[in-house]
């Protein structure tokens, strides 16, 4: 599993999270992020043409080299100081208060403690800081939920620990967050099991 996860994962994330379809969402997702800004589950780099000018710095929090490695052409060309500064989004090695801003892309179905990952994310963002997110996650139809139930066992197994059933709102706002907007909807880009997104911008108190 730790080969898979490690060596083949990071490429099918590469492939399958770079889809055209999904630059609308990063656009919309980067769209508002300003200042000192940490990215959990930096993956391969996919936001980072969507910096809006007014990021000042990216500390990148990424467990796998591979991911990393994958990002090096979009590193080269980034128009602000990216560091991969981090490992694991459930343990921040930052200062509290040290960012302005905080961003995820599909990224909390896969951390294994998620409530100790958003604990941390408000945690080093200053008063008042921003987390901006875009993540699939549990549908608003009980339909689509009962088979995203059914499903997550086999999807964590091929998707490197991915969860399909995770209440993504319901995550943010029970660490604390204040929901300044949600958009809940349905994607164009595969069956809605997989592709029920959670987009939108939660204030830390
Ligand atoms: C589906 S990928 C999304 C990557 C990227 N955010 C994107 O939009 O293309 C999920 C990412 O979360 C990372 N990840 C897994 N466990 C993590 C953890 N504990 N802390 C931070 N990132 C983690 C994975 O290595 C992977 O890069």
């Amino acid at each position: 599993m730790g080969i898979y996860r490690d060596r083949v994962v990071p490429h099918i994330v590469n492939v399958a999270c770079g889809m055209r379809a999904n630059d609308p969402l990063r656009e919309r997702v980067c769209a508002g992020l300003s200042g000192r800004v940490v990215e959990l589950g930096f993956g391969s780099g996919l936001n980072v043409p969507f910096y809006p000018p007014a990021v000042q710095s990216v500390s990148a929090v990424e467990p796998a080299d591979l991911g990393w490695k994958l990002a090096a052409g979009r590193l080269a060309s980034a128009p602000v100081p990216i560091e991969r500064a981090g490992l694991d989004g459930q343990s921040l090695p930052f200062p509290d208060d040290s960012f302005d801003c905080a961003l995820s892309t599909w990224t909390m179905c896969t951390i294994p403690d998620i409530a100790s990952a958003l604990a941390e994310v408000r945690r080093v963002l200053v008063a008042g800081g921003t987390l901006h997110f875009v993540e699939h996650g549990l549908a608003p139809d009980p339909g689509v939920q009962t088979w995203q139930h059914r499903l997550n066992p086999i999807q964590k197994v091929l998707a490197g620990g991915c969860n399909l059933d995770r209440d993504i709102r319901g995550l943010i706002e029970d660490a604390g967050f204040r929901m300044r907007e949600v958009d809940i909807f349905y994607g164009e880009a595969g069956p809605r099991f997989i592709d029920a997104q959670s987009l939108g911008v939660a204030v830390s108190p």
